[in-house]
């Protein structure tokens, strides 16, 4: 018990320096190329960036999707699924987001924990509480500061998405190939969760130009970043600015 909570107090510590940016959205709605566009922006006005992606961003983690991702692995039980996708994040977490969150540094990460309730709890039907008790017991209070989340009918980004793949000349992933239903499910769960979080989580209707769904992002991010260094919270406009 002493040990627990210990290093919640730890925990909470290492989260409350830096700020944690996430990109979300069903699959399709040229997240990958926004994310990019973000990080040259970021940069550019001086940020040190720190940009990273689930599941993914560490050599277990970047193993685990190859697992999640590949059409081969053929269908998971929907807890395995879940399970890998936190044990991926736990990772993630400990070896990449809170030591950079604890430097002062600007997180930026291609999905984080909300893509858990919306495929896991939404499209696999798991519900919102069983990924809830994950969620607390791995992220705790490592939680994003904000979330984009890119919104598009389902029907466009999944011919989106898979006229990518062809281009790539490589198979569907699997969860590209769950169909229309599923990723219907996906969007409403993302849905809820911005409906539920307007602070936090912002809706961008990617059905639009690359350019204009930037343009819209940056304006999002630049307001929130210049309002919290206003605040002068967490060491912002201390560490976070400029390299180190
Ligand atoms: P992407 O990173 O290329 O967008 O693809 C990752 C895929 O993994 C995408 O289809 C969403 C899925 N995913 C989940 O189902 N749950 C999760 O928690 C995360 C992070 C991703």
């Amino acid at each position: 018990m002493i040990w627990l909570s210990h290093s919640c107090a730890q925990v909470k510590k290492l989260t409350n320096r830096g700020i944690f940016i996430t990109l979300e959205g069903i699959d399709g709605t040229g997240k990958s190329t926004q994310m990019r566009l973000l990080i040259k922006h970021l940069r550019q006005r001086g940020y040190r960036v720190v940009e990273t992606r689930e599941p993914g961003g560490t050599r277990l983690g970047e193993r685990v999707r190859g697992i999640l991702l590949a059409s081969r692995t053929g269908k998971l039980a929907p807890l395995a699924e879940l399970a890998l996708m936190y044990a991926a994040r736990a990772q993630h977490l400990e070896e990449v987001v809170r030591p950079a969150l604890a430097r002062g540094a600007l997180v930026v990460s291609d999905r984080f924990n909300d893509a858990s309730l919306a495929y896991q709890g939404y499209g696999r039907q798991i519900g919102e509480a069983t990924v809830g008790v994950l969620d607390r017991i791995i992220c705790g209070t490592t939680q994003p500061d904000l979330t984009l989340l890119l919104d598009l009918d389902p029907g466009a980004a999944l011919a989106r998405a898979q006229g990518r793949e062809v281009r790539r000349n490589s198979a569907h992933s699997r969860f590209e190939s769950q169909g229309l239903k599923f990723h219907q499910r996906v969007r409403a769960g993302y849905l809820a969760l911005a409906r539920k979080q307007p602070r936090r989580v912002k809706v961008v209707s990617a059905g639009r130009s690359v350019a204009e769904v930037q343009a819209e992002i940056r304006e999002i991010v630049d307001r929130f970043l210049n309002r919290a260094g206003k605040r002068g919270d967490r060491g912002w406009g201390f560490g976070i600015r400029k390299t180190e």
